[in-house]
């Protein structure tokens, strides 16, 4: 298929943490796996993130960590669309037209929105709306803008995102009713993928690796603390020459995700005949992660020095998402007698 032709996926990655294991192996190489069959677009939401992250020098570092991450994992920004929601001025203009195309009460229905409501009910405040700003309320436009002035036909998002899809098509809708004889716009879909549930990473406490855990290994920690961390993962105290199970080993499903088949089906097989113990099991983890992640670990550092040429990366990919999103503006502002 030539890239012309190609049905065109977006993903969109929110800069609230350095990333760790389970954001590599749960959305970073799903996401790059795209690029073999879509015309791929991936960029940085740090508008979105200001929801949350309200320290400037965290909200820059977390955004360079995320675009360094992306390009140390083996995005190809020559291959691909790759840059900053910032760096695109036309996507904030575009929100103020859609926001107006939008109900009330569609934004009120949104999960986000809803759940932050409920807190407050279960604390027992009075006004359900405390503490919630517009910028949570209208996440969902934004995140719909971000969708639709590239014309994606696809966003491969989280189970948690799905809702946030199917409200860019309805915006999409109540536009294409009124303007539609003028300008429509194309109506994404969301995807998700299929293996997510046996993708799901523990962390160090055995629960699922989450920032909100606190219990990351982060990816391109230093050897030092990448053992440390490994260490922690919690184990029985079955003693070595014990048979023990290795679908019940949190070490173990890391290391399905890491290591060669070969080497995960041996270790499996050690562990059943009492051949292996846990201590044992730790190092290969470590060492398996070490070798595999060394040479990303050293890009990435790299590409975060502040002199990298980062910079002029997302400058030169924000340069091509530009080139989509001034003409469907252009278009919009004539439809709506606004040119
Ligand atoms: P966190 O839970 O650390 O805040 P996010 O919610 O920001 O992570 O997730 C970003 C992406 O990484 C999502 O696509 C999510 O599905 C994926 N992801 C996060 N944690 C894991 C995990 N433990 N295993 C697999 N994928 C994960
Ligand atoms: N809301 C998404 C998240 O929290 C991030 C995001 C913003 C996004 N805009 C998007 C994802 C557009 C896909 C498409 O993860």
């Amino acid at each position: 298929m030539s890239a012309s032709s190609a049905k065109v996926s977006l993903t969109g990655i929110k800069p609230t943490g350095e990333p760790h294991l389970g954001n590599y192996i749960g959305a970073v190489k799903p996401a790059l796996a795209l690029a073999q069959e879509y015309e791929a677009l991936y960029f940085i939401a740090d508008h979105h993130a200001l929801t949350t992250v309200r320290d400037p020098r965290l909200l820059r570092r977390y955004t360079r960590s995320v675009a360094a991450t992306w390009i140390a994992a083996g995005l190809d920004p020559d291959r691909v669309v790759f840059y900053r929601q910032s760096d695109i001025p036309e996507i904030f203009e575009l929100t103020w037209i859609m926001s107006c195309m939008t109900s009330k009460g569609l934004m009120n229905r949104a999960h986000a929105y809803k759940a932050a409501r409920d807190r407050n009910e279960e604390s027992g405040k009075t006004d359900l709306d405390a503490g919630i700003n517009m910028g949570l309320y209208n996440y969902p436009v934004l995140m719909a803008v971000d969708i639709l002035i590239m014309e994606a036909d696809v966003v491969p998002v989280g189970r948690d995102q799905v809702q946030h899809v199917e409200i860019a098509a309805d915006i999409a809708g109540s536009f294409n009713h009124v303007y539609g004889d003028r300008f429509t716009f194309k109506i994404p879909q969301a995807v998700v993928p299929d293996a997510e549930a046996g993708r799901t990473l523990p962390g160090v406490d055995g629960r699922k690796m989450s920032k909100s855990y606190d219990n990351t290994i982060p990816l391109f920690c230093d050897e030092a603390q990448l053992k440390k961390l490994v260490r922690r993962i919690p184990t029985d105290s079955t003693p070595v020459e014990e048979p023990k199970d290795p679908d019940s080993s949190n070490i173990v499903q890391i290391l399905d995700q890491f290591a060669e088949p070969e080497i995960a089906a041996e270790t499996r097989r050690r562990l059943r005949e009492g051949a292996m113990g846990w201590g044992e099991l730790k190092n290969q983890l470590f060492e398996v992660l070490n070798t595999q992640l060394s040479p990303l670990r050293e890009r990435y550092n790299a590409l975060m020095d502040p002199d990298s040429e980062l910079d002029a990366l997302l400058a030169a990919g924000a340069e091509k998402a530009r080139k989509r999103a001034v003409p469907v503006l252009a278009q919009v502002r004539k439809a709506i007698g606004i040119d």
